[in-house]
């Protein structure tokens, strides 16, 4: 609808019209603008879950939910998986341009430079419990570097928050490697300068007292295309979490730890880990996929069939395709063979000709297959969610700088709808019944 030559939403409320401007986006869908909606009417927009609100614009990512499309800047998840590298897809996130070879070069030197830990820092290893969760490890070294890097904390100095993603993104390798190493009982070995990135962190990760780490080529591109297709996936509940701390002006460290506390869930990051637990019991039960099948179906059991459905995809991940391509070629390339693989193809086939999953539009996300290919290279189920968290730091950081950057920022406020009592007073506890 148009009034005086601007497009807008005309909106009746209880018999009074309110002229309601649009956000134009390039591709997607476009938003209305519901800020004067309270001042106008006294009425807030209510969107549980906000499964219907834009809470910013954004020029990073771009995903089309029915047809299946992921674009970083642009360019289709397709071309950069089979292309790009991880830390190149970083640049493109975080600057919004593919770098030119020798801006590459000079960012991957950076990058090495700063993979070392202080010793002071890798005190942390050994105060945390063995047992302890990889991502609560995670998360604290995070908000630690923040106590140790103090000239890159202000959030509106673009050197500081340029130092900052230098050094998340150079030391977060290291810190997974360590998580586990200490979790194994193995001495924290240290970044050796002029290997690359994916393999310092493999070879710290891996390596045995006395022994060479040695893997096939596949093993490093696989790992490396896995961090690309997590590297960024627009507003979703971690990186929402990361501009919402941000927009407070927190550093880009608290921030980001933040962004690592919501991926621990079951329902984000965490899924990787809870389908590789369904698959084990589904093997180790012995009990028929089909049958599985029908306990998830029949939602008094509280099952959910783990790394199937997303909030925004409602055909085929496009991540999933890929992964669910590398998987087979990964295991054949590294010599394994698990059945695990198997009961995925498997229950996958039984999910996609069933009314359940299909009437819902329920198709495998990214989640579905990549701990398969995580277990193959040798990490345990625990550091599934971790690799996620080195895959999405790009995506976070991208995501925060371009909130900082943005002029129509605000502090993250969302409003409610009270729902409790009214006003009552205050009765002693003597003379409470
Ligand atoms: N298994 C069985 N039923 C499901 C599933 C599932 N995995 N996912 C959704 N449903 C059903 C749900 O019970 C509901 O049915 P009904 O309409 O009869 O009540 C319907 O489908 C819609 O579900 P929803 O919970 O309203 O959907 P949502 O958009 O809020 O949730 C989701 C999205 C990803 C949280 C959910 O699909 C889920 O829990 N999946 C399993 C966990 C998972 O794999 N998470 C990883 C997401 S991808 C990686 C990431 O971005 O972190």
């Amino acid at each position: 609808m148009t009034a005086g030559g601007d497009q807008v939403i005309r909106l009746d409320v209880d018999g009074k019209t309110i002229d309601l401007r649009i956000q134009r986006g390039t591709a997607g869908a476009d938003g209305i603008m519901l800020g004067p909606l309270l001042a106008e009417t006294g009425m807030v927009a209510f969107d549980p879950g906000l499964l219907n609100t834009a809470s910013c614009t954004s020029d990073v990512t771009f995903i089309d939910g029915d047809q299946g499309i992921l674009r970083y800047r642009g360019y289709p998840i397709e071309q950069l998986a089979e292309h790009s590298t991880f830390l190149e897809v970083a640049l493109l996130l975080i600057r919004g341009e593919l770098p030119a070879q020798s801006e590459l070069e000079a960012f991957e030197t950076r990058i090495d430079k700063h993979m070392y830990l202080s010793d002071d820092f890798r005190q942390i290893f050994s105060v945390m419990p063995r047992r302890a969760h990889p991502m609560a490890t995670l998360g604290a070294a995070i908000n630690m570097m923040a106590g140790f890097y103090p000239e890159s904390l202000d959030p509106l100095d673009p050197a500081a928050v340029r130092l900052a993603t230098a050094l998340m993104l150079a030391k977060m390798p290291t810190i997974i490697s360590y998580i586990y190493r200490r979790a194994q009982g193995n001495a924290l070995l240290y970044p050796q300068p002029g290997q690359s990135y994916i393999e310092n962190f493999a070879r710290m990760t891996f390596q045995l007292p006395g022994e060479r780490f040695e893997v096939p080529p596949e093993f490093y591109r696989a790992l490396d295309t896995l961090l690309i297709l997590h590297a960024d996936h627009e507003q979703n509940c971690s990186t929402s979490s990361v501009r919402m701390i941000g927009s407070a002006r927190a550093n880009l460290y608290m921030s980001v730890s933040g962004g690592v506390s919501a991926l621990s869930g079951p329902l984000h990051g965490g899924a990787n880990e809870a389908v590789l637990d369904m698959l084990s019991y589904i093997r180790d039960s012995g009990i028929d996929p089909r049958d599985f099948m029908k306990q998830v179906k029949d939602k008094k059991a509280g099952i959910r069939l783990m790394g199937f459905g997303h909030r925004v995809y409602k055909s085929y991940d496009p991540r999933a395709a890929i992964v669910k391509q590398q998987a087979q070629a990964v295991l054949e390339a590294l010599g394994v063979r698990d059945e695990l693989l198997d009961i995925a193809q498997e229950v996958e086939q039984v999910a996609l000709s069933d009314d359940y999953f299909i009437e819902r539009r329920l198709y495998p996300n990214v989640d579905f297959y990549t701990g398969i290919i995580y277990r193959a290279m040798g990490f345990p189920a625990s550091m599934f969610t971790p690799l996620f968290a080195l895959g999405r730091l790009p995506g976070w950081i991208a995501q925060w700088r371009e909130m900082i950057n943005d002029p129509a920022g605000k502090i993250g406020r969302p409003r409610q709808v009270y729902t409790g009592l009214e006003q009552r007073d205050y009765v002693p506890a003597s003379q409470r019944p």
